[in-house]
C-alpha cells in the first residue's frame, strides 16, 4: 500500500503548512464584528482547534487534480464551518450534552444555549456566503455547484439527516447496515463533500469522479468508525472531548456491535477500499490523499 505515497515527514510538513493556512483564513473570514458577542461565539467556536481534516480534504483533491486554489480555499473554509456548526449543536444538552470541544468548555457552556444556537445558525450561513463571492474568485457556474454539493452533504439526506438518526437511535441495538447508513450519513457526508468541493475546483473526468467520491464515503466512513473507536480507548485530554460519552449515552456505536478488534480491523478494511479508489482514479498526484486516509486510520484524536 506505501508504494509511491509521500513519506511521513513530507506529509506532516504539507499538513501544518495547510492547517496554518486554513487557521489564517478562518481568522480573517469569521470576524468579531457580529452583533451582540455572536462574533465572539463564532470565533470561539471555529478558530484554534480541530485536526481540519475536511479542509485538508478539500485542499488535498484541489491539488490533485490541479485546481483553482482560491476557490479550494474557500471550499476548505465553507465545509469547516458546516462541520463547526455542527460540532456547537451537537454538544448543546438537547443532543450530545457535552462540556468539552477541541479542549475547551463547549459553546453552549461558555455563552449559553441560545448564543451556541444562534453561533451554529450564523456559522451555517457564512459557509455558503463564502462559496459566493462578489469578488470574481470563483466563476458562478463552479459556485452554484458547490453550494448544491455542500447542502446536499450538510442536509436532511447528510449530517443533519444523521444527527436525527443518531438521536433517534439511542438505546437501540442497530444491525450493521443500519449503523453503517447512520455512520455514512452523520459524518461520511461532509468528509465526501469535502472531496467532492476539491475535486470541483478542477475539471476531471465523471470516470475519476466517481472513484473520487467512492474514495471520500469509505474514508468517511472508517472516520466515524474510529471516533467511536477513540470513544472507548482515548482519554478526555487527548481527545479534547469527553471519552466515554457513547457508553454512557447508550449510542449504538461500531464497537457496541462488534467490539474494539473487530471494529478497528473494518475501519482498516474500509480504508483499504479508499486506498483502492485513488488507485484506479486515474490521478497523477493522489499521495496526499493516500496519506491523509492513513492518517484518518492511525490518528489519536
Ligand atoms: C468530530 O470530528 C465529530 C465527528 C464528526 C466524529 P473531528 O474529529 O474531525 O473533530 P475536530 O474538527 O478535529 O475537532
Ligand atoms: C457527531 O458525532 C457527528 C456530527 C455531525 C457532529 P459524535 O457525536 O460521535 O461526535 P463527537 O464524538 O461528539 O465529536
Ligand atoms: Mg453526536
Ligand atoms: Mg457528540
Ligand atoms: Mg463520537
Amino acid at each position: 500500500m506505501s508504494a509511491g505515497r509521500v513519506d511521513a515527514e513530507g506529509f506532516a510538513a504539507w499538513r501544518s503548512a495547510q492547517q496554518a493556512a486554513v487557521e489564517a483564513a478562518l481568522s480573517a473570514w469569521v470576524t468579531p464584528d457580529a452583533p451582540a458577542g455572536l462574533g465572539e461565539a463564532m470565533r470561539y467556536a471555529v478558530l484554534d482547534g480541530g485536526k481540519r481534516l475536511r479542509p485538508l480534504l478539500v485542499l488535498a483533491t484541489g491539488e490533485a487534480v490541479a485546481g483553482r486554489p482560491a476557490a479550494a480555499m474557500r471550499a476548505a473554509c465553507a465545509v469547516e464551518l458546516i462541520h463547526a456548526y455542527s460540532l456547537v449543536h451537537d454538544d448543546m444538552p438537547c443532543m450530545d450534552n457535552d462540556v468539552l470541544r477541541r479542549g475547551k468548555p463547549t459553546v453552549h457552556v461558555r455563552y449559553g444555549e441560545a448564543q451556541a444556537l444562534l453561533t451554529g445558525d450564523a456559522l451555517q450561513a457564512l459557509a455558503f456566503e463564502l462559496l459566493v463571492p462578489d469578488d470574481g474568485s470563483i466563476e458562478h457556474a463552479m459556485s452554484a455547484a458547490m453550494c448544491r454539493l455542500l447542502a446536499l452533504a450538510a442536509g436532511a439526506c447528510g449530517m443533519a439527516g444523521g444527527q436525527a438518526i443518531d438521536l433517534a437511535s439511542v438505546g437501540l441495538a442497530l444491525d450493521q447496515r443500519a449503523l453503517e447508513a447512520m455512520h455514512r450519513q452523520k459524518t461520511g457526508a461532509l468528509l465526501q463533500a469535502s472531496v467532492l468541493l476539491g475535486a470541483s475546483t478542477g475539471s476531471v473526468s465523471e470516470a475519476t469522479r466517481v472513484q473520487l467520491a467512492r474514495y471520500g464515503a469509505c474514508l468517511g466512513l472508517a472516520f466515524q468508525v474510529v471516533d467511536d473507536i477513540l470513544d472507548v480507548t482515548a482519554d478526555s485530554a487527548t481527545l479534547g472531548k469527553t471519552a466515554g460519552k457513547d457508553a454512557a449515552s447508550d449510542k449504538p456505536t461500531f464497537v457496541s456491535l462488534m467490539g474494539l478488534a473487530e471494529a478497528q480491523a473494518y475501519a482498516d478494511q474500509v480504508l483499504d477500499q479508499a486506498h483502492q479508489a485513488l488507485n484506479q482514479s486515474g490521478l497523477a498526484q493522489a499521495d496526499t490523499l493516500h496519506a491523509l486516509a492513513d492518517w484518518v486510520g492511525r490518528r489519536a484524536s
